[in-house]
């Protein structure tokens, strides 16, 4: 089938207002700002209340996009969440989004591929389309890594945050408009570069679980980083290769939020100067599945993108997986 044959329409984001500046850090890790800023790029990051659960913010999202694209919740027919911290096993987060929504004549379901999770999310939609089993499908990335970071290891907690965001996948309609190019890659033999051992069916829960912490995120930040740089470069590659383009033709990049040094060296990869790389790692941290229709939104909103815009969307993560998306907006 000859691409586009789907379309991004709306989109829509919730961050928590509460926020946690790098000063909290210092106070409990021997940790500085300066430190934190220097090999990460991040300032601050949102926090999560009790109240605000991923099908919460995810909700919220959804309603936005609903909003800009003139539907209604029982117009949609699919719901797909990518996430790595559901709000429990069972049911999905998705199955929760759909109840709270109202979204009673949607299919609704997760996808695990952790901070490539809402990339992977818009391809499962894209195949929806394309075989005819829906024809509106929100697509939500997410993730409430403040519930699974362990505030007792500065290497890793001082990196996440708390988000949403979301789109609508509708087939397209004059050809031009639409996805482009997707790609989705994984090596799971670097899964342990990044992982929550414990906790799931191998390790449930008991009171060794919490004395060894193996409920939490541990993570090779050496390694992963390198990991990171590599993917990222082979994603952006796919995508372009696919479309048969290069960097000059994109007007905007939105990488993973994970790390400025990781955005960085991606944008110098794929030949793409700084002013046309969205970046909000600064102001909400590594968000994992959230990062990308998070900046996708703000970007939208702040005119950034406009109709006709050609926009790379590149991640990766846990897994390890990563993925791109083309889209001409
Ligand atoms: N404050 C102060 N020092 C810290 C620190 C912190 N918050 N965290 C780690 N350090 C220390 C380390 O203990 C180490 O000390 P040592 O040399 O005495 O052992 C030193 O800083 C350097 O550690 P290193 O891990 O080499 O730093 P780095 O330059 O690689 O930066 C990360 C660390 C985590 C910021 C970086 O590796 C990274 O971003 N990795 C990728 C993480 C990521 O993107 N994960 C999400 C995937 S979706």
């Amino acid at each position: 089938m000859k691409r586009p044959f789907a379309q991004l329409v709306g989109t829509g984001h919730y961050t928590p207002s509460k926020i946690l500046d790098n000063a909290y850090f210092e106070k409990i890790f021997d940790t500085s700002d300066e430190w934190i800023r220097e090999r990460s790029g991040i300032r601050e990051r949102r926090i999560a209340e009790k109240h605000e659960t991923l099908a919460y913010m995810g909700t919220a999202s959804c309603r936005q996009v609903l909003d800009d694209a003139g539907l209604t919740p029982l117009d949609v027919d699919g719901i797909v969440v990518g996430t790595a911290s559901p709000d429990r096993f069972l049911p999905s987060t998705a199955c929760d989004i759909q109840a709270e929504l109202g979204a009673h004549n949607a299919a609704a379901f997760d996808v695990a591929a952790a901070c490539s999770g809402f990339l992977y999310a818009i391809s499962a939609a894209e195949g929806m389309i394309a075989s005819g089993t829906a024809r509106n499908v929100l697509v939500i990335g997410g993730d409430r890594l403040s519930t699974i970071a362990d505030y007792t290891d500065r290497t890793t907690s001082v990196l996440f945050g708390d988000g949403a965001g979301a789109t609508l996948v509708q087939p397209a309609e004059n050809g031009e408009r639409g996805v482009l190019a997707t790609y989705l890659k994984t090596d799971g033999r670097l899964g342990e570069l990044l992982c929550r051992p414990g906790g799931g069916g191998n390790h449930p829960p008991d009171e060794q679980l919490l004395k060894d912490r193996t409920y939490f995120i541990r993570m090779a930040g050496r390694e992963v980083f390198k990991n990171a740089v590599r993917s990222m470069a082979d994603a952006c590659d796919q995508a372009l290769q696919q479309a048969g383009m290069s960097g000059e033709d994109v007007d905007l990049l939105i990488p993973h939020q994970a790390n400025i040094r990781i955005i960085e060296a991606t944008a110098k990869h794929a030949k793409i100067p700084m002013d046309k790389v969205f970046v909000n790692v600064d102001r909400y941290g590594n968000t994992s599945a959230g990062s990308i229709p998070i900046a996708l939104d703000e970007a939208v909103r702040d005119g950034v993108i406009k109709p006709g815009s050609l926009v790379l969307l590149v991640a990766f993560g846990g897994g390890f997986t990563w993925a791109s998306v083309l889209v001409r907006w």
